[in-house]
């Protein structure tokens, strides 16, 4: 784990062959979950959760750079977040990802940077 001068903490989220191209992997850290993605062009990540209810999108489905919710079937844009279709309507929130070697890696903010944020309230 190494923490950028953005405060953009990298952590290791899984092995670059971990994931099937056009496939989906779990990862939690820190309490948090997340979904990162491999699609023909790279790796992205967003929020485990979806934005609807209580399902976990690492169980849905990927497709033409989208992922389907395994309960309800609403669709998120994988790049973006964008929500794609009802009955999910709030953005997903992605993250940056880069590959080092062998390894995928999610930026996530820093502890401190979180503190801030919510101080800034
Ligand atoms: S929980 Fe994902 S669409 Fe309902």
């Amino acid at each position: 784990m190494a923490a950028d001068t953005d405060n953009t903490t990298w952590v290791v989220a899984c092995a670059v062959d971990d994931i099937d191209e056009e496939d989906v992997l779990r990862f939690d850290h820190e309490g948090a979950s997340y979904a990162v993605y491999r699609l023909a062009k790279g790796f992205h990540a967003s929020d485990g959760w979806c934005t609807h209810e209580q399902a976990h999108l690492a169980d849905g489905f990927v497709v033409n750079g989208e992922i389907e919710c395994p309960l309800h079937q609403g669709r998120f844009d994988i790049v973006s977040g964008k929500p794609l279709s009802p009955p999910v309507c709030v953005k997903l929130k992605t993250y940056p990802v880069r590959v080092d070697g062998r390894s995928v890696l999610i930026g996530l903010a820093a502890a401190g940077a979180i503190d801030a944020a919510k101080g800034a309230t």
